[in-house]
């Protein structure tokens, strides 16, 4: 796994935009997989700052969302839909009939999960799947005892994550108690995954994510076996990491972003 540690929250996002907005370059028909939460916000204000300011254009790029809450409609403030659009998709040239998120209101939600994944197979694969990490080291809302294998599917929140997402309900009774999620498998199949993790409350479960035994009970730690990682951190989220030193000596010098070591 590739690991930079950034010295603040901003540069960590505008790192992790970058990457982005170099493969959106390189390859203007990407699939992108994209991620909600706090942490990606300024990443997607980086990106909208590079499609205003130097035409990074998003008019090919495909996308698919991580998860959407089960039950929320769409036009609800709090879905994965209408946070997408407030932070990305409204400020860019994206072809919304190429964004896909999950329904969180689907009728026949093993239909809906099954067709989520042929929908990603037919574009051919995400390119790059952008991830947080919950404070349980949830990816996507791959609870602590996914299956490591597992599929895009409905998956009951644990009390943390619905602890967590409190702050943006207004109250832990407000938040949905289940999500549809791509699950550990489907990410892992992504060609890349770029896992942005910032602040201090992170670093105990980024610590064990990057560094700790393989486990379903921190699904973010099935990402070390995938071949092509970057996790980009904020200096308050890399302060637990027992090999920060070599990661920075790893980096120091590293003139081509391209050019990593896996
Ligand atoms: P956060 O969420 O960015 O709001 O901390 C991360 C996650 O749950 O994946």
């Amino acid at each position: 796994m590739r690991v930079i540690i950034r010295n603040d929250a901003a540069s960590a996002c505008i790192s992790a935009a970058r990457i982005i907005a170099a493969l959106v370059k390189r390859k203007p028909t990407a699939v992108l997989g994209l991620a909600t939460g706090g942490t990606p916000v300024v990443c997607y204000q980086e990106l909208i700052r590079l499609h205003q300011q130097e035409s990074l254009d998003f008019s090919q790029v495909t996308t698919f969302n991580l998860d959407e809450y089960l039950g929320l409609p769409r036009e609800h403030s709090e879905s994965f839909y209408s946070f997408m659009h407030r932070h990305f998709f409204d400020y860019i040239n994206i072809d919304l009939s190429r964004v896909n998120l999950p329904d969180g209101l689907a009728a026949d939600l093993p239909n809906a999960c099954d067709q989520y994944e042929q929908k990603i197979v037919a574009a051919g694969g995400i390119d790059l799947q952008l991830l947080g990490i919950g404070s349980n080291g949830h990816i996507g809302f791959n609870e602590p005892g996914s299956s490591l294998a597992s599929r895009t599917r409905v998956k009951t929140l644990c009390t943390e994550t619905i602890r967590d997402n409190a702050r943006f309900f207004g109250s832990e009774a407000a938040v949905p108690k289940r999500s549809i999620t791509m699950g550990v498998g489907t990410i892992l199949d992504a060609r890349s995954c770029l896992l942005l993790v910032t602040g201090a409350n992170k670093a105990a479960t980024i610590r064990s994510a990057i560094e700790g035994p393989i486990t379903s009970q921190n699904t973010a730690t099935a990402l070390q076996m995938h071949p092509a990682v970057t996790a980009i951190l904020d200096e308050a989220a890399a302060s637990w990491l027992g090999r920060r030193d070599y990661y920075l000596q790893s980096e120091s010098g590293m003139s081509n972003p391209d050019h990593w070591q896996a």
